[in-house]
């Protein structure tokens, strides 16, 4: 059984597309699979924003045939590992949580850089173009220790 890990932010088409894109990159695929959500309704079932498309393309990595889907509280029994972009998105998904196990499944992405300091991946869906490199950069960094981490536990 691979090792599960589930990236959340608030729509699923900007941030959480990338982060999953990234994290799977770093990942042996047999071994490890990604997936993510979004908190928010609007784009179930919907591709990518076309911005955070053109941003994995630039960084060598397609993520134009994911899929948009709303978090759902069975994903707790799903996933191994449950990251979100911001703290917006902590709140929405722990209020869904019904155990202290599945509470502990949660973290804000960034405090696996900076710990206890909850910071935001900023949302790009209404910002400036660059707003998108920014995210990325901001990911790249953090599945970098995130994924060294899940290969020393899980391998
Ligand atoms: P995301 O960005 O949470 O990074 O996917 C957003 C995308 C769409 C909306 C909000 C945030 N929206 O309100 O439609």
């Amino acid at each position: 059984m691979p090792v599960k890990i589930l990236m959340v932010c608030l729509g699923n088409i900007c941030r959480s597309p990338l982060a999953e894109g990234i994290m799977a990159s770093k990942l042996p695929k047999d071994k490890f699979s990604v997936d993510s959500a979004g908190t928010g309704s609007w784009h179930i079932g919907h591709a990518p924003d076309s911005r955070s498309i053109a941003t994995a393309k630039k960084n060598k990595l397609d993520i134009s045939n994911q899929k948009g889907r709303q978090f759902s509280s069975t994903d707790f029994e799903t996933y191994d590992y449950i990251y979100v972009m911001d703290k917006s998105n902590y709140d929405n998904v722990i209020e869904l949580a019904q155990t202290p196990e599945q509470k502990n499944k949660v973290q804000i992405i960034l405090n696996e850089l900076y710990p206890n300091e909850n910071v935001d991946v900023p949302d790009p869906y209404f910002g400036m173009p660059n707003g998108f490199d920014i995210v990325y950069n901001m990911l790249n960094e953090v599945c970098d220790i995130i994924a060294n981490k899940l290969k020393e536990t899980h391998l």
